[in-house]
């Protein structure tokens, strides 16, 4: 496995570009599944999690292909062969679940394997069966398969989720697209890869509104039609390289990033002492006035806190002057990076799902293992402000969310580089 090695090295400058969104992306192609007509994406990812997608769509017969290098993903599902998601790709990427809504509204049934337990948590998927039975599917779960069917297609129908689930409420969007008449979905996750997704599936000739609010309503229709669609920026990797100026100082502009996909996140490092100043060509970060102080955080569905940066936040707040206290409340067990970062002098105690960081004057270069996505991210960041050198092993998770990141951090100035395994 390889690993990665970051050594301190002061202030970075320059410019990164910010990739599409893994997590549009892995919503948007199953979204193929129902058309006969091809979709096309363009800004596409050059991702691990892209090719367990595209594995798993073409086990159902569509023809997935990667052009450009992998930005262009072209596809078409005019003759499935099968509507089964077998575990073994399911079990290695949650996101596999996404075909469950398509091939249900597209051939009225679909076998999918409940994906497992994953590194920070259960993650049931009770919230994607109840949307799917309101819309009159028969969900059963035998050998840890989901087997669902509908006899006489989908119908439409007002369903309140109890949970704003970003993937249940795709699931839901993407079936209800082909049910019979209207579907109103309340309590709605308001990500912008939920409006990402609404923006495709209407080029496709879906009927919908409301999409980036909490009450989305469909219009169900008879067919969608092909259509190319751009993926929207990634605003998790755009969150991600916001904090590298923050924790190393310097000023780096993040190409493609714009302040709408983290206002709240945006927010929260400038009341750190951070600036964020949004630009034509993206969003340029740099300290305030060298001090960079520390901030509560409490994650929440959007428009709130992104979990999804809630590791890379901790490793900033091991770094400033006072105590900062971090709630994570979207997973049951996401702070599997602390131990790691406490490895490297960090001072943090995790009760639950609260973790109090209290900064220390400078981390120590360590060797340090990636648990989950998110957290092997984080010990990067942590690896470019600390002294000395940091290997950061399993990086096999970082494949899976970032592109180049080597590349991307040199071009601003890091001392980092891969390692590759024997
Ligand atoms: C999406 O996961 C993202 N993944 C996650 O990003 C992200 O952390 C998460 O949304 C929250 O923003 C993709 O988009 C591919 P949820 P998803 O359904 O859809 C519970 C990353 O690092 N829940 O909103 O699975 C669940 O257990 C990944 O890129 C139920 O209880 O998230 C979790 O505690 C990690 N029952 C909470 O809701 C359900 O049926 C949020 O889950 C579904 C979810």
């Amino acid at each position: 496995m390889d690993s990665i090695l970051v050594t301190g090295n002061g202030p970075l400058s320059g410019q990164i570009p910010i990739a599409g969104a893994k997590n549009a992306c892995l919503t948007l192609m199953p979204a193929t599944l129902l058309s006969e007509e091809p979709l096309t994406l363009t800004n596409a990812p050059r991702l691990s999690d892209i090719k367990t997608m595209t594995a798993l769509l073409q086990s159902l017969g569509a023809e997935v292909s990667a052009l450009q290098d992998g930005q262009v993903i072209a596809m078409s599902s005019h003759n499935l062969t099968s509507h089964v998601a077998d575990y073994d790709i399911v079990r290695k990427m949650r996101a596999s679940n996404l075909v469950l809504g398509p091939l249900l509204a597209r051939f009225g049934q679909a076998v999918v394997s409940l994906p497992g337990g994953c590194a920070i948590g259960a993650r049931p998927m009770d919230l994607h069966v109840e949307g799917l039975e309101a819309l009159g599917a028969e969900i059963e779960l035998k050998d840890g398969y989901l087997h669902a069917k509908t006899s006489g297609g989908l119908k439409g129908a007002v369903h309140e989720m109890r949970f704003a689930s970003v993937g249940a409420t795709e699931n839901i969007v993407m079936a209800a697209t082909l049910a019979k008449g209207t579907t109103v979905l309340k309590n709605a996750a308001r990500e912008p890869e939920i409006v990402d997704l609404v923006e495709c599936l209407r080029k496709m000739g879906a009927q919908i509104s409301g999409e980036g609010s909490s009450t989305i309503e469909i219009q169900g229709v008879d067919r969608l039609h092909g259509a190319t669609h751009q993926v929207v920026t990634d605003r998790i990797e755009l969150g991600t390289y916001m904090l590298a100026p923050a924790i190393c100082g310097g000023e780096v502009e993040l190409l493609g990033g714009r302040m709408r996909l983290v206002e709240s996140f945006a927010a929260k490092l400038d009341a750190a002492g951070i600036s964020v100043t949004e630009t034509d060509k993206g969003l340029k970060v740099a300290r305030k006035n060298g001090r960079v102080t520390s901030v509560d955080v409490v994650t929440e569905p959007f428009p709130g806190f992104p979990t999804d940066l809630q590791a890379q936040m901790m490793a900033l707040m091991c770094t400033v002057e006072g105590v900062s206290v971090l709630e994570e409340r979207i997973f049951e067990n996401r702070f599997m990076h602390a131990p790691e970062l406490v490895r490297m002098g960090a001072n943090i105690e995790v009760h639950g799902g609260t973790a109090t960081v209290t900064g220390v004057e400078r981390l120590k270069g360590a060797r340090v293992m990636a648990t989950d996505l998110r957290a092997s991210v984080s010990l990067i960041l942590a690896g470019l402000a600390a002294e000395g050198e940091t290997t950061v092993s399993r990086v096999y998770h970082l494949d899976r969310g970032y592109e180049h990141v080597v590349r991307k951090l040199e071009g601003v100035g890091a001392k980092i580089e891969r390692i590759k395994s024997e």
